[in-house]
């Protein structure tokens, strides 16, 4: 596996090719945890790894050091999926100092037991010479917590971005030209809509600061490293940091007795009576995280429940839930469903919608029991409204 970014610049993380729960999220395709060594007449190690797997990075750091020192251990972001193998690389190589901005120090205190620890507390624009190498750090709070700095090689212009431009992708490719660039493309967007998606200002803010140095390679914590479409994934991040919509409508649907189905498939129907993207999702066999890239860049949403103990499915309500925490906007839609004699899963869908900043084009549409064809008419109907709203998509909705 080719692992080097420039001459004395190398990844030296762990590959996770079994995750497939990533704090919630789905991770098909595993993860890698990126950690870089940047020798100069130093050497600085970038960020580590999940603690299980630190024998991995120690293992790899001391074969390319051999018996020379590692001097700096930068801590970029203090979340243990990156930080969680400090304590065993520090306690394997004597004499390292840890260089972070204050809050990132306060935050691995907070984490663990850090006495004993050599800190360099460093701030904005900040440089750290390795003799012949320079780093730079720049601070880019919530992205993807207030600690979070990303780090820039100067001679190399490569930049250690952290979680930003990062996708949950375990691959023996360490560099974007070299792996499907539709799969590393799809894994980053789904990695944007489940992890970056609420923090679009702060990224915004990145973009605009970063976006004045010269880039060769960008290299994140998770994933391959662009260096052949740096390009593409910061004018991608652009996109949807303005939550640029797709026409595109999104019917999701949570049934008991296949009514709530009938009538999703109505709505549907209505929809593709226009020249619009339609993705009908049932919420039982489709993992959040999935869902949660569809929604993003929708321009219409509708959410059909029935109605289970006096309110909504409890599954499209964590579905809901987990959209309205990660704050998509910009989406139009309404709510329906079937029940047996009270229309409170519909009313809650709405509320969901309601509370996600959805713009409500009409009341709940409900039945009970079947729907009837009337009912499916308005469905149709219903459907083609939302279409016609995903036809006038294309424009930018910033928070
Ligand atoms: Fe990959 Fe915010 O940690």
């Amino acid at each position: 596996m080719n692992t080097e970014l420039a001459k004395g610049v190398n990844w030296v993380g762990h590959l996770d090719w079994s995750v497939r729960d990533f704090h919630g999220y789905r991770t098909e395709r595993g993860s890698s945890y990126n950690a870089y060594l940047v020798e100069g007449a130093h050497a600085a190690l970038i960020d580590t790894v999940k603690a299980p797997y630190a024998a991995t990075l120690i293992g790899q750091v001391r074969a390319r050091l051999r018996e020379r020192p590692l001097r700096y251990l930068v801590c970029n972001h203090a979340e243990p999926d990156h930080a969680g193998a400090m304590a065993a690389v520090l306690a394997a190589f004597p004499g390292v100092t840890v260089v972070c901005n204050a809050k990132c120090r306060e935050a691995l205190g907070l984490y663990g037991d850090t006495t004993g620890w050599t800190f360099q507390v460093v701030k904005e624009g900040d440089k750290l010479d390795l003799g012949g190498r320079t780093l730079q750090v720049f601070d880019t709070p919530m992205v993807h917590w207030p600690e979070s700095m990303v780090t820039y090689l100067i001679e190399e212009q490569i930049l250690f971005s952290m979680d930003a431009f990062g996708q949950h992708y375990a691959s023996g490719w360490r560099f974007d030209d070299e792996a499907p660039l539709d799969e590393v493309m799809h894994e980053a967007k789904t990695y944007y809509a489940n992890i970056v998606l609420p923090f679009a200002r702060p990224v915004t803010a990145a973009l605009a600061k970063l976006g004045t140095l010269p880039l060769k390679q960008v290299a994140p914590s998770h994933g391959v490293i662009w260096r052949s479409h740096v390009a593409d994934i910061v004018r991608a991040y652009q996109d949807w940091v303005v939550s640029k919509a797709a026409k595109k409508v999104v019917i999701l649907f949570c049934t008991m007795w296949d009514s709530t189905r009938l009538m999703a498939e109505a709505v549907a129907e209505g929809a593709l009576s226009e020249a619009v993207t339609v993705k009908l999702i049932d919420v039982n066999a489709t993992a959040d995280t999935d869902i949660v890239a569809e929604v993003m860049d929708c321009a219409a949403l509708a959410a059909g429940s029935a109605t289970l103990n006096m309110g909504i499915m409890p599954r499209l309500a964590a579905t809901l839930t987990y959209l309205r925490g990660l704050k998509p906007v910009g989406k139009a839609g309404f709510a329906f469903g079937s029940c047996g004699w009270a229309t409170k899963g519909a009313e809650e869908a709405a509320a969901y919608l309601g509370a996600m900043q959805v713009e409500i084009l009409h009341e709940p549409i409900t039945c009970r029991f079947r729907p009837d064809a009337a009912t499916l008419a308005r469905c149709r109907e219903a459907g083609r409204l939302l279409a016609k709203r995903a036809l006038t998509a294309g424009g930018e909705t910033k928070r």
